[in-house]
């Protein structure tokens, strides 16, 4: 019949854990303290884009198995397992605000009345769950069992439905065997191999994922620096070396950097957490500084391919931290779009889902409705996030509509080759 589970807090993480939950047959109520946000979903829509997400939580809330609801003491009531995806935001000096998993905390030990398994799913510093338990111990005042456990998730935002129904691997940390089967029981059905550790290592794998990811494409990043010094192609590089299976190809993509919600904040919060435990990991301190180059390098090879930036029309295609998602969080298109406009470019933008939020933080910006409207009298085109949709323009006509054929591609995209035969000025990375 499934598990009786309560997901407090519906962002990425949340809403769609409680969904695939649903998915494979728990029951599940996902809530939230943003009332808007409940009412919202339970008129049926879906606050984020991310693809197959709407899909599986209306077949879901249709079936009876995923409600929605904006107070922790009905999730808490009628639930087994309750899972905290609260937000851990950074704060200004890299460290993470853990001030909303900490109220959550609280009220979860005031609203309980029976023993409860209490599962940390937000990323947060290794020690979490120690300070999680403490917190429901002090605020719950029948000193009722509780168990805590780590459980982090390792989905990607825009592919988070199928990283979360096929996943690699759970991680579940506990401090005790009582909360394992169930534990187990809920993860089952995912059929992916369970790792049971202690608190703390669950909740370093996080960390070390994250960090780990975070620097192979800094490692991808500064090779594409090397190449286009020495004339080698970072494409064929990486090939060569993701076919070493001790290696893998995978993020091994050189372009604009990282941005996200996630691996800034969680290699600062990395380094910030080390340096608390009186370890430096300085080798995560240069990831983030050839991150924060390699926006700057693409900028000055935007600079030495026009010269004077100042009135002249930039098509920017792609605005969204990365494809298949409407995130603007530390999208490198931000860092560039201000840079340019600084310097007094005109900015023309396009991108197949994040315009909304795009809107929200960028001004002086024209928001077009394709790509070629977008390029209609452009000086330039620069390409910041690698939509699918790109790859399929018609190039020709593309450059029929542009004041110059000059095309700087932040992510590789197209084929260097093939942009020249057709007329291109063409400029990518490591290439
Ligand atoms: C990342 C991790 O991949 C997830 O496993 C993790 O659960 C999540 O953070 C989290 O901690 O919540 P996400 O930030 O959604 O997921 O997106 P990624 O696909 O990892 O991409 C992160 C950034 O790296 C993007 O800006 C992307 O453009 C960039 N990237 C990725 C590259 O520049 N090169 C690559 O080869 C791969």
């Amino acid at each position: 019949m499934g598990a009786h589970i309560c997901i407090i807090g519906t962002g990425y993480v949340g809403l769609v854990t409680g969904a695939c939950f649903a998915e494979v047959g728990h029951r599940v109520i996902c809530v939230d303290n943003d009332l808007n946000k409940v009412a919202f979903l339970q008129r049926g829509g879906i606050p984020i884009y991310e693809p197959g997400l709407d899909e599986i939580v209306h077949r879901n809330v249709t079936e009876g198995r995923l409600r929605f609801s904006g107070q922790i003491a009905d999730g808490v009531r009628e639930s087994e397992v309750i899972f905290i995806a609260v937000p851990t935001p950074p704060r200004p000096d890299g460290s993470v605000d853990m001030s909303y998993v900490e109220k959550v905390a609280r009220e979860i030990a005031t609203s309980i009345t029976e023993y409860k398994i209490i599962v940390d799913k937000s990323t947060v510093p290794v020690k979490t769950g120690e300070r999680v338990a403490e917190t429901i111990r002090r605020y719950n005042k029948d000193k009722i069992e509780v168990d805590v456990v780590s459980s982090p998730e390792f989905l990607r935002e825009g592919c988070a439905v199928q990283d979360l129904m096929q996943p690699d691997r759970i991680v579940i940390g506990v401090a005790s065997q009582r909360p394992v089967a169930k534990m187990k029981e809920i993860y089952e059905p995912f059929h992916a191999p369970i790792i049971v550790t202690d608190i703390n290592s669950a909740e370093m794998i996080k960390h070390a994922c994250n960090s780990f990811l975070a620097l192979k494409i800094s490692y991808a990043n500064a090779l594409s620096a090397i190449c286009e010094a020495s004339g080698a192609n970072v494409e064929d590089v990486v090939h060569g070396m993701g076919l070493d299976k001790r290696i893998g190809r995978a993020f091994l993509n050189a372009g604009l950097g990282y941005g996200g919600s996630c691996f800034p904040k969680d290699i600062s919060a990395f380094i910030q957490i080390a340096h608390e435990l009186g370890c430096e990991f300085d080798l995560l301190k240069e990831v983030q500084r050839i991150n924060a180059e390699q926006i700057q390098r693409f900028l000055k090879k935007v600079h030495d391919t026009l010269w004077i930036v100042k009135d002249k029309t930039i098509s920017i295609l792609g605005l969204a931290f990365k494809p298949n998602t409407d995130d603007m969080r530390l999208a490198p298109s931000l860092e560039i779009i201000h840079s340019l406009q600084q310097e007094g470019a005109r900015i023309k933008a396009y991108d197949p889902k994040a315009m909304d939020k795009a809107k929200e933080l960028l001004t002086g910006v024209e928001f077009c409705p394709d790509p070629y409207t977008t390029s209609v009298g452009a000086d330039a085109l620069i390409l910041c996030t690698e939509w699918d949709e790109f790859r399929q323009l018609d190039l020709e006509k593309l450059r029929s509509v542009m004041a110059q054929p000059i095309v700087l591609d932040g992510r590789n995209l197209f084929d260097p080759a093939k942009m020249k035969e057709l007329g291109f000025a063409y400029k990518s990375v490591g290439r």
